[in-house]
């Protein structure tokens, strides 16, 4: 029988409408409580560290104490003003469907097992593709971010180039293989060359491009490419927002034939706005693309997508095999596509936050974004501080003066409470961070940290 939601209180499952309860709670006072953790709160977390119990205790005590002892030591991360790191917000669409999810507790690997989601996830990648103006028979990955997203698709970068000299590198590895030659930018995201350097690919063997004042790649810099090639190409620089010169870097690479890989961790949501998408211009000629699903398109952690132009590489590099999993099938298995094989069905909220804001509703928040990254520039420019970038994105650096004056400014933007931005050294100069990702900053919110932000840096 099919019972009503909600309709028992006995019964187990009590304890959701609790936890909603203060999950609504948090994030309703969000707006107006301090953006940093209470320093009070984070030095009572020691309580919480006790013996392992012996006995157990009712949910409800546990879901208690972790309202009243950890959500105030949590940083304001989907608050409004928080611009530290690139970080969303979670939509409340997309919340609302990772909790379902979460209730469904899908093991979202295979076909067969899992139909609905898998279909969902189905969906939510032609979208994407669409959204991202790739190529529509392009294979997709559901990772855990941006990090993962890059070592996905680099891994199908490493199956093609090195299948096209006829070596088998899931198979035989790489002792004996022949090398690959792996070029970045000099300002690629660290995470990148972690992700080369699980891959076997190595952190430092890598050649690292000169880069312009932007970060942007040099199409001149750019060495010669011969034999087993893999060039990494950046959309949106971490620290100034700046995309790689696309057209004429693949076309080099093409002639070259190399493999062409765009991190774009939150740079490639660019390709969505008509505002923003002449800055993307080009990037679709590549061969993979890695993205993330928790910043920019704000659904909560943790999310990110791998596409791979040649759907047979990522699946090469991905797929498993074994006589107990009926990994044939007619239909997409998600677990092809990814380093796990068990894990959750994160296409959920993806699907739900692409259907909640459809697409005029993702340019809209990717440009108010942008139009506010330019008022904060603005507004500091205008109280005299320097901004040390180009603000053609959701990024905005700014100097306070020299690195001590600017460091103590950050300290105490960030003690002050009112907003949250983090530091940053760019090509030598100390600078403070501004990112803005969230679908929850207001214009007034922009004013009100603008505001704190002038004043603490005048003080
Ligand atoms: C350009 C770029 N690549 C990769 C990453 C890593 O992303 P994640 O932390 O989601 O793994 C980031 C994170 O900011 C980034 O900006």
């Amino acid at each position: 029988m099919h019972r009503s939601a909600g309709s028992r209180d006995d019964s187990p499952y009590a304890i959701l409408s609790v936890a909603a309860r203060y999950a609504r709670t948090y994030l309703e006072q969000l707006g107006e409580r301090a953006v940093a953790p209470d320093p009070r709160a984070v030095r009572a977390l020691q309580e919480l560290d006790t013996a392992l119990p012996e006995a157990g205790t009712p949910a409800a005590e546990t879901l208690a104490v972790l309202d009243r002892a950890v959500s105030p030591a949590t940083m304001a991360m989907a608050g409004p003003r928080f611009f530290g790191f690139v970080i969303g917000g979670a939509l409340p669409a997309a919340l609302a469907a990772n909790w379902l999810a979460g209730a469904w507790d899908q093991n979202a690997a295979l076909f067969e097992s899992t139909p609905g989601v898998s279909r969902l996830e189905e969906i939510a990648a032609r979208w994407l593709l669409e959204l991202f103006e790739l190529p529509r028979t392009s294979a997709v990955g559901f990772v855990t971010g941006a990090t993962v997203a890059n070592f996905t698709a680099l891994a199908a970068a490493r199956h093609a180039v090195l299948a096209r000299v006829g070596w088998n590198v899931e198979a035989d590895g790489l002792f004996g293989a022949p090398p690959i030659t792996v070029i970045t930018g000099a300002e690629a995201h660290p995470t990148l060359l972690k992700s080369l350097g699980m891959l076997g690919l190595g952190r430092s063997r890598v050649q690292r491009v000169a880069v312009d004042g932007q970060g942007r790649m040099r199409v001149d810099q750019l060495p010669a490419m011969r034999g087993p090639t893999i060039l990494c190409l950046q959309a949106g620089n971490i620290n100034t927002g700046a995309f790689d010169p696309f057209e004429p870097l693949i076309e080099r690479a093409r002639a070259a034939g190399a493999w062409v890989h765009v991190d774009g961790a939150f740079g490639l949501w660019a390709k969505v706005a008509p505002q923003l998408r002449p800055l993307a211009q080009g990037l679709e000629a590549a061969d993979s693309w890695a993205t993330d699903g928790h910043k920019w398109l704000n659904v909560p952690y943790d999310s990110g997508f791998a596409f791979s132009r040649d759907a047979e590489a990522l699946r090469a590099a991905m797929a498993v095999t074994a006589e107990y999993l009926p990994t044939a099938s007619a239909h997409r298995n998600p677990c092809d596509y990814t380093p796990e094989l068990s894990r959750r069905a994160r296409g959920v909220e993806v699907w739900a936050a692409l259907r909640s804001l459809g697409r005029s509703g993702l340019a809209a928040l990717f440009e108010r974004n942008c139009r506010q990254a330019r008022r904060f520039a603005e507004g500091l420019r205008a109280a005299g501080f320097e901004v040390l970038n180009e603000v053609v994105l959701n990024q905005v650096l700014v100097s306070f003066g020299e690195a001590t004056r600017t460091r103590a400014v950050i300290e105490a933007l960030q003690r002050e409470g009112t907003c949250w931005a983090g530091s940053t050294v760019w090509q030598g100069r100390s600078a403070m961070r501004i990112s803005i990702s969230s679908w929850a900053t207001t214009d007034e919110d922009v004013e009100r940290s603008l505001e704190a932000m002038v004043r603490v840096g005048r003080t």
